[in-house]
């Protein structure tokens, strides 16, 4: 069995991407899905002077120690004002100071969704720029516009269309782990 990480790129309870990657996660064959939740990982805005005085936070080294244990890691991003949310983005920061290999060369399928048509595309595409440059494994990116419309809690994503392109992702994302 492989074991996927997976978690929403948001600290809202009712997260829709959180819904979204827990979802993906069940769509991967033979897989023990951890998810993740970021309101566990809450630590001080990133600052070099806090880490220069304090070291980086337990939290940060926890949370790179999932991603280090995983076999791959399946990530859907909220997208608050163009960009990532302020939750993920300082996870990302404390991880980042850790070493060079931040998602640890991991296979990785990044998603991203809102309830708009754009489906948090702008997010999804800085995401897939920064993370693709740095990971020596196989990333993958994929939108799922209008989360409403297109999604249904019981029985997940409803278009058809839609999901057959989850699924090619899904596919070649299994392929790598
Ligand atoms: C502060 C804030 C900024 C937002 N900015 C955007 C945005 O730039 N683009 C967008 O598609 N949705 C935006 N939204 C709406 C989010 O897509 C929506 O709240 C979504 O549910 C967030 O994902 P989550 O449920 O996984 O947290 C914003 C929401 C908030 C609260």
């Amino acid at each position: 069995m492989k074991n996927i990480v997976v978690f929403g790129a948001s600290n809202s309870i009712n997260s829709i991407n959180k819904k979204l990657a827990i979802y993906a996660g069940g769509l991967v064959k033979d897989a023990n899905i951890s998810v993740l939740d970021l309101n566990d990982y809450v630590m001080p805005i990133y600052s070099e002077d806090i880490q220069n005085q304090y070291g980086i936070p337990e939290l940060a080294h926890e949370f790179k120690d999932s991603l280090r244990k995983s076999d791959g890691i399946i990530i859907s991003f909220a997208e608050y004002n163009g960009s990532y949310t302020a939750a993920f983005k300082n996870i990302f920061d404390w991880i980042s100071v850790i070493d060079r290999d931040v998602w640890c060369s991991k296979p990785m399928l990044l998603l991203s969704t809102s309830p708009g048509p754009r489906g948090a595309a702008d997010v999804l595409e800085s995401a897939y720029k920064r993370i693709n440059h740095g990971n020596k494994n196989i990333v993958l990116a994929f939108s799922v516009p209008s989360f409403g419309k297109n999604f249904d809690e019981k029985y997940g994503i409803l278009d058809k269309e839609l999901l057959n392109s989850l699924q090619d992702k899904i596919n070649s994302f299994t392929e790598a782990l």
